[in-house]
């Protein structure tokens, strides 16, 4: 199922993302703040367990999350969603998958995995701001499955193509996406328009 967080304040943020003039670091900076307030609907479902808070007047019920959780960034561009994630999930592991477009196929190529030991116990968050052919995204969620067999897998990008929610609710209806909001459509590069440009070279200031 695919949840387009529609707040006020996220809109504002992802605006400033897209702005062809925010330099690098108010890029950053709105999408650590994008990515908090994407914690919030993307862990809605997280079971809690109950126990018992002494406060200084008295026992109060109080929870604590059931399961771990692993955050995977696909790198680059998901370690900019890491910081936001984090902050809302101290406790959670890091695990991370590297993954490029090969330019002309658009295929996803990986290039490095490391996964946290108990990611079998988590449930797990992949991150990456753009899902546009959701080749990169696709693959992440094959390697996962296959490899690692976590509890639970939920993805969260920033903006989707239709392009990318059909071909990756087609090959992963099992996982939820959240996404920020869905763009018009790819350009004939495989890039999203309007969309906001390379997420990792606006990110790490590398164009
Ligand atoms: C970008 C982006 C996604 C991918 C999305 O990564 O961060 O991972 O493209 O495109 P897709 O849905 O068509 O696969 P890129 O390959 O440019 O690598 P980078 O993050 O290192 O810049
Ligand atoms: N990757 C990006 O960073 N941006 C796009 O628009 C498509 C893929």
């Amino acid at each position: 199922m695919v949840h387009v967080i529609d707040h006020p304040l996220a809109k504002v943020r992802l605006s400033r993302m897209r702005n062809i003039e925010t330099d690098s670091r108010d890029f950053r900076l709105n999408l650590v703040e994008l990515s908090q307030f994407m914690t919030y609907p993307a862990t809605k479902d997280f079971e809690t367990v109950e126990m018992k808070v002494k406060t200084p007047c008295g026992i109060a019920t109080g929870y604590k999350l059931k399961d771990n959780v692993t955050l995977v960034p696909i790198l680059r561009a998901g370690l900019g969603m890491v910081d936001g994630f984090k902050s809302m999930l101290p406790g959670a592991a890091i695990g991370f998958i590297g993954l490029y477009r090969n330019e002309q196929t658009l295929e996803a190529i990986e290039y490095y995995c490391k996964m946290p030991e108990n990611i079998a116990n988590s449930n797990v968050i992949v991150l990456d701001p753009m899902l546009a052919t959701a080749n990169s995204t696709i693959k992440a969620v094959n390697i996962i499955k296959a490899k690692y067999k976590p509890k639970s897998i939920r993805v969260v990008n920033i903006i989707a193509a239709p392009e990318g929610i059909k071909a990756f609710t087609k090959a992963h209806p099992d996982v939820d996406v959240f996404v920020s909001q869905i763009d018009e459509k790819l350009n004939e590069h495989g890039y999203i328009v309007p969309g906001l440009g390379d997420a990792g070279d606006r990110i790490f200031g590398t164009k």
